[in-house]
């Protein structure tokens, strides 16, 4: 990665200790004194690991004081140059390719602080009207300005900080650093938040201290840590037990929620089971009946894909998720706010149940998937075929409008 000298920062920024250390200034210096740098070459010049750098680097853009080029080679493409025919050391016509590569792609991308871009789709509905509102850009910088709207229910679902592509995150941080900016982002959403709103707060399992730390710091009320056994096959561990779920922390401004919507659900009897059901259970805490859509087959037709069959997104949430935890906690007519709405399942699903929905997106290219994927409800998107499944809960015609339904029988 290029970086760019900008400006030196204000008193004000001095100020600010903890973001300020001998080491981003010691960075700071060495891009002023060159323009322009890479990280790798930063890294020879102060012996600073490139983790370090980079998460120096992140703070030092988000200040305004340097920015990137647009130019990155990921890790794994770093990978591809291992030429095996050289005993294992780079040839640098493999280096060469990558970085043409890299070239190729920087091309296709727009800079890194992109437009905000705004795309509004109204839906009217009897009593009212209900919008769902498409935003590109990043998602701190709408919430400083402020939503507009009071939020109901938030679903949060970052990037994890476990070293994936996005062409907008660095998803290898410092741990300190990525917290940080979580907290920041679930404050603000906290003070946009109506009392006895809630929070869904997705990540991996190995992250709940932290979780349960920023939302904690953030004002938020834990209410449930619910594990998300996602039916797909356990990452095997040699030194502990495989991981087979991750977590989502339910979480609400207060003590208590505005609402609760208590869903029963029509789950298989098993074996161990004394009675048979004829008004199904409850959901608990552990939700062990939604499949995640794996890179496989299993991912189904549900899976965004361009036209050879790759998918668009591999974070992709799947429907059934967020159908759950909207009908649990909000009613039509609610504002459903996601900060990091990848390709827009919250609104997807918002939209079809009547809330209102924002979300936010940094990728533009993740923007024109969302707006295709709301202007025309694909079958795989249909939350209708879920309906049945639900039909035990009581309040079921309240929070799942049926007004809507001819419209998909
Ligand atoms: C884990 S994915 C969310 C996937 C989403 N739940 C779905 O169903 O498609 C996280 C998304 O956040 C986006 N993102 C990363 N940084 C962002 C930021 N600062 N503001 C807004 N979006 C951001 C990424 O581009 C990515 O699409």
């Amino acid at each position: 990665m290029e970086v760019t000298y900008i400006r030196e920062p204000t008193e004000e920024e001095l100020s600010k200790v903890s973001k300020w250390s001998a080491t981003s200034k010691r960075i700071l210096e060495i891009i002023k004194e060159r323009r322009s740098v890479s990280t790798v070459e930063l890294s020879h010049i102060t012996g600073y690991k490139l983790s370090t750098i980079n998460a120096q680097i992140s703070i030092l853009r988000r200040m305004g004081l340097i920015e990137n080029s647009p130019l990155s080679i990921k890790k794994s493409s770093v990978m591809e140059c291992f030429d095996p025919s050289v005993n294992g050391q780079l040839s640098i016509e493999s280096v060469y390719k990558v970085i043409e590569r890299a070239e190729k792609r920087s091309l296709e991308k727009v800079p890194s602080v992109p437009s905000q871009y705004e795309i509004k789709n109204t839906i009217l509905k009897e009593s009212g009207k209900i919008s769902i509102d498409v935003l590109q850009g990043d998602c701190l910088t709408y919430l400083r300005k402020g939503t507009g709207e009071k939020v109901h229910l938030t679903f949060l679902d970052p990037p994890f900080n476990q070293g994936k592509e996005y062409n907008y995150f660095d998803d290898e941080q410092n741990p300190k650093l990525y917290w940080g900016w979580l907290k920041k982002i679930l404050h603000y959403i906290f003070k946009f938040t109506v009392e006895g709103g809630s929070i869904y707060f997705m990540q991996r399992e190995k992250n709940t201290d932290w979780m349960m730390k920023v939302l904690k710091e953030a004002g938020w009320t834990f209410q449930n840590l619910i594990v998300w056994k996602k039916l797909t096959s356990a990452v095997p561990c040699p030194i502990r037990y495989g991981k087979q779920h991750q977590v989502i922390i339910f979480a609400t401004k207060g003590e208590k929620p505005r609402l609760f919507n208590k869903l029963r659900i029509d789950y298989p009897i098993k074996p161990w089971h004394k009675y048979e059901r004829t008004n199904g259970i409850y959901v608990t805490d552990v939700w062990d009946d939604i499949r995640e859509l794996t890179s496989g087959y299993f991912a189904g037709d549900e899976a965004l894909r361009d036209e050879n069959g790759k998918r668009l997104h591999e974070q992709q949430s799947p429907v059934a998720l967020l159908l759950r935890i909207i009908l649990s906690s909000s009613i039509p007519g609610d504002v459903v706010f996601d900060p990091f709405a990848g390709t827009g399942t919250t609104l997807v699903v918002a939209y079809q149940l009547m809330r209102n929905a924002i979300g936010i997106e940094i990728d533009p290219s993740y923007i024109d998937v969302m707006n295709k994927r709301l202007k025309s409800i694909r079958a795989a998107d249909d939350i209708l075929k879920y309906r049945n499944y639900y039909r035990f809960t009581s309040n079921l015609d309240e929070i799942w409008p049926v007004e809507r339904l001819s419209k998909y029988l």
